[in-house]
C-alpha cells in the first residue's frame, strides 16, 4: 500500500496515518508523531500526548472527544498515582504487569474494551464489546479479581454479574463515560413522575395487557439507572441487542422511555419502523421534557437528550468524501452516531459487529469506519489484507477510555499480588462495588436483557436505501 503522486492531498494524509500506525497500531504513537511534528495528520488536543495522571487532579473528562462535556461534580476522581509508576519506563511497566499476571494465573481475569489503547489491550485475556465483556465477567467465577480495562459503567456491570467474593477493579477511577453521566437517577425519577401524571399509574396494564411506559436503559448508564429499570418492569440494552430489547419492551408497553443515548434509541426504533414524529426528545431541564401532552400521548419512544461525543464527531460530509476517494468503500458506523450519519452509511452495528464485518470480508476490501480511533487503528493493523481507515481524519480518542494506562494497571496489579499478611499485605485498590439495594433490581434488568438473546455477531445491519 503506497502513496501515489496523483492522490489529492487529504487522501495522502489519510493513507499516511494508516501506514504510520500499521506496525504498532498504537494511537499513543500516532499522537506522539503528530505532536513532535513528524506526522502531518492532526489531533483534537495536543494534551493527549501527556500522561493521563497529569489530568487526575483537574476537573473534567480530560483531553479527547468528551473534553467539552460538563462533568458532574460528584463524578469519581482518581487520586494521585505513586511516583514509582509515573516514572517507570514502558519496558519496566511491561515487566511488572507480566510478572503479576504470571504469578496470579487463573486468580486474575483481565478484560479490555475494544476502545482501550493498545498498550493496555495487549494484557487483556478478553477483548470485546460491552455485551461480550459482561458475559466474560459472568463466566469466570474462579477468578478472585476482575481487572476491567474499560469505563466505570462496564466495571459496575461486571460487579453485578460476578460473585460477591470477586473484586472488580477499574485501574483509573476517572474512566467514566460522559454519555452515561447525561442521565442521573434524580432526573429519571422526576421524568417518571411527570409521565405518571400524564399517563396515570405506570404499573397498570391497559386493555391490551400493556403498561403505558417501559423504561429501557442503554448499558452505558449507572447501576442506579439499571436498578430503576429493574424496579419498573424495564430492561437494559447494548448496541448489539437494542432491536431485540425494544421488541421485548413493545410487547409489554405502549411506549418506551429510552435513556441516555438519543441516537441509539432513534436509529434502532427508526429501523423498526417507528416514525420520527413518534419519537419526542426528553430534555430533563424542561417541564414535561420540553413536550406538550399530545406529543407524549402519541409517542412510541421517548428519547433522553444524551449523546456520545466520540460518535457525534462523524458527519455525512466525511462519508461523502470517503466514497469519492475510495470507490467501492464499505462505510460502517456505530449506532451511537447521529441518524443522518447512520442513514448515509452502508451498515451500522456494535463494535463487535464492525470487527466481525471486517473479519469476514473478502481480501482487498476497503472500510471507512465510524467509531473510536483506537479500535479502528488496531483493525487496520490486524487486517493488512484490507484498507481500513477512520471516517474522521482528526485523531481524537474517547477521553475516558484513554485514562487507563499501563502505569495504573501496574499499580492496581502489584497491590493485588502483594503478600497476604504483614505491612505489605495485599490491598484491593479501585474496587467498584454496587450497593445491595441497587444491585438486586439492576441485576434483574440485566438478566432480562441476557434472556432476550442478542442476534449473533454484535447486532446491527445494513441501512435500507
Ligand atoms: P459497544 O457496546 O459496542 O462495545 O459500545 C460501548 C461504547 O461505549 C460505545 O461508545
Ligand atoms: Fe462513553 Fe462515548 Fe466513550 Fe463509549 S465512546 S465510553 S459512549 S464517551
Amino acid at each position: 500500500f503506497h502513496q501515489s503522486s496523483t492522490n489529492p492531498p487529504h487522501r495522502i494524509e489519510r493513507i499516511m496515518t494508516f501506514v504510520e500506525s500499521a506496525p504498532t497500531a498504537s494511537v499513543d504513537r500516532t499522537i506522539r508523531l503528530i505532536t513532535t511534528g513528524k506526522s502531518s495528520a492532526s489531533t483534537c488536543n495536543t494534551d493527549l500526548a501527556a500522561a493521563p495522571w497529569d489530568f487526575d487532579a483537574r476537573p473534567g473528562y480530560g483531553p479527547g472527544a468528551s473534553m467539552g462535556d460538563v462533568i458532574p461534580t460528584n463524578a469519581p476522581r482518581q487520586g494521585s498515582l505513586p511516583a514509582e509508576y509515573r516514572d517507570a519506563s514502558p519496558e519496566e511497566l511491561d515487566r511488572r504487569i507480566r510478572a503479576v499476571k504470571a504469578s496470579m494465573g487463573d486468580r486474575l481475569v483481565m478484560l479490555g474494551h475494544f476502545y482501550q489503547r493498545n498498550e493496555v489491550v495487549q494484557y487483556a485475556d478478553y477483548v470485546g464489546d460491552s455485551f461480550q465483556l459482561a458475559n466474560a465477567a459472568k463466566a469466570h467465577p474462579e477468578a478472585e479479581a476482575i481487572v476491567f480495562c474499560g469505563v466505570h459503567f462496564m466495571a459496575e456491570t461486571a460487579d453485578l454479574l460476578s460473585g460477591p467474593e470477586q473484586a472488580v477493579i477499574l485501574p483509573n477511577l476517572a474512566a467514566g463515560c460522559s454519555m452515561a453521566d447525561m442521565a442521573n437517577i434524580d432526573q429519571v425519577e422526576e421524568c417518571w413522575e411527570a409521565l405518571e401524571a400524564q399517563f396515570g399509574p405506570l404499573d397498570q396494564p391497559g386493555p391490551d395487557g400493556r403498561v403505558p411506559v417501559i423504561p429501557v436503559t442503554y448499558m452505558n448508564s449507572s447501576a442506579a439507572l439499571k436498578g430503576f429499570c429493574g424496579r419498573h418492569g424495564g430492561i437494559v440494552c447494548t448496541s448489539s441487542n437494542a432491536e431485540t430489547v425494544l421488541k421485548w419492551a413493545f410487547e409489554r408497553g405502549e411506549r418506551v422511555l429510552f435513556f441516555p443515548d438519543q441516537h441509539l434509541g432513534r436509529n434502532t426504533a427508526k429501523a423498526m419502523g417507528v416514525p420520527l414524529e413518534q419519537m419526542p426528545m426528553w430534555n430533563p431541564n424542561k417541564p414535561l421534557g420540553g413536550n406538550d401532552g399530545k406529543t407524549l400521548d402519541d409517542s412510541r419512544v421517548i428519547l433522553w437528550h444524551g449523546f456520545c461525543s466520540v460518535h457525534k464527531r462523524f458527519t455525512v460530509e466525511q462519508i461523502e468524501r470517503a466514497r469519492a476517494e475510495f470507490p467501492g468503500v464499505r462505510v460502517i458506523v456505530h449506532p451511537e452516531c447521529p441518524m443522518p450519519v447512520v442513514d448515509a452509511a452502508d451498515e451500522y452495528g456494535s463494535t463487535e459487529y464492525i470487527r466481525n464485518a471486517i473479519d469476514t470480508a473478502p481480501d482487498g476490501s476497503i472500510f471507512a469506519v465510524g467509531t473510536e480511533i483506537n479500535m479502528v487503528q488496531r483493525l487496520a493493523a490486524q487486517y493488512p489484507q484490507h484498507t481500513i481507515f477512520c471516517l474522521d481524519d482528526v485523531v481524537c480518542p474517547c477521553s475516558t477510555m484513554y485514562r487507563i494506562h499501563p502505569g495504573y494497571l501496574a499499580w492496581v496489579l502489584e497491590s493485588l499480588a502483594s503478600p497476604s499478611t504483614g505491612p505489605d499485605a495485599a490491598r484491593v485498590l479501585n474496587r467498584i462495588t454496587v450497593s445491595a439495594d441497587v444491585a438486586e433490581p439492576a441485576r434483574l434488568a440485566l438478566e432480562r436483557m441476557l434472556a432476550a438473546r442478542p442476534p449473533v455477531a454484535g447486532g446491527g445491519g445494513t441501512v435500507a436505501s
